[in-house]
């Protein structure tokens, strides 16, 4: 890979430019930050780990028939992706009741519903990401209702795949959050990362928190529990 050419960087990552025509190198940081940038450290070996996560997650839901801009793994901290344009909302997840959703609606954490609930939030720092719904979306140009049709579909797709991949790492799927892009023919693609800063997992054995909440809630022992996600994935994937 030759020199990169920064385009963008954020609280976790930098978007690099490349000389692979419609790729580019995304590389992960050890900065941490919560509560909208209220909260700030650096966590030592996040980066690597959350490449190393975010890889096989993202590898794994390609080889599984979901399309996502990861390509390759290129060392440590970097991975090359297809570029697309970003939605400009998220699409969280949930499986069990927990963070935002438990505090709005005054439920205890935990609470594990019947049906799978989708969230849809706006994705705007000054505004604090407000949870938005399909006819927002659609109003605002941000998607039709066909394209928010196949991205739920897609979502409920990666839920069930991910659910038995943690499942089998001993882990349970509490939510996560993931973003969207089209690619330049129009097809959606999964963007972003997949790592224990966009979800929450929890130990199926001790319903320990293995994911951001240790750093949002100052549990402690942030590093080692990347760590160990990192080390059970790659166990069950054989990396
Ligand atoms: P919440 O409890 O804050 O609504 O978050 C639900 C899940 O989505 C949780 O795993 C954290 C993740 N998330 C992000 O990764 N980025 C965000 O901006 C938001 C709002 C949530
Ligand atoms: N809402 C997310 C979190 O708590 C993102 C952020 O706060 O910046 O991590």
């Amino acid at each position: 890979m030759k020199e990169l050419k920064l385009l963008y960087e954020g609280n976790s990552k930098i978007i690099y430019g490349c000389d692979v025509d419609g790729h580019v190198v995304i590389r992960f940081k050890d900065d941490a930050t919560a509560f909208y940038n209220i909260k700030r450290a650096i966590i030592e070996n996040k980066g690597k780990m959350n490449c190393r996560i975010s890889s096989m997650v993202l590898g794994y839901l390609n080889s599984h028939g979901v399309a996502t801009h990861f390509v390759e793994q290129l060392n440590d901290t970097d991975q090359l992706c297809r570029c697309a344009k970003h939605m400009a909302f998220e699409v969280i997840v949930r499986n069990v009741i927990a963070g935002s959703m438990a505090k709005r609606l005054g439920l205890d954490e935990g609470l594990t519903p019947e049906n799978v609930i989708f969230d849809l939030c706006l994705k705007s720092d000054e505004l604090g990401d407000p949870l938005i719904n399909d006819h927002h979306a659609v109003a605002l140009g941000l998607a039709t209702y066909d394209e928010l049709a196949t991205i739920y579909a897609i979502s409920a797709k990666i839920n069930t795949l991910l659910c038995e991949l943690f499942d089998k790492a001993g882990i349970s799927l509490v939510d996560f959050k993931i973003e969207f892009g089209r690619t330049a023919v129009g097809d959606l693609i999964l963007v972003d990362e997949f790592t224990p800063d966009t979800c929450r997992l929890w130990d199926k054995a001790t319903g320990e928190r293995m994911d951001k909440d240790r750093f949002r809630r100052d549990l402690g022992h942030v590093r080692e529990t990347y760590e160990e996600v990192a080390s059970r994935l790659a166990n069950i994937l054989k990396k």
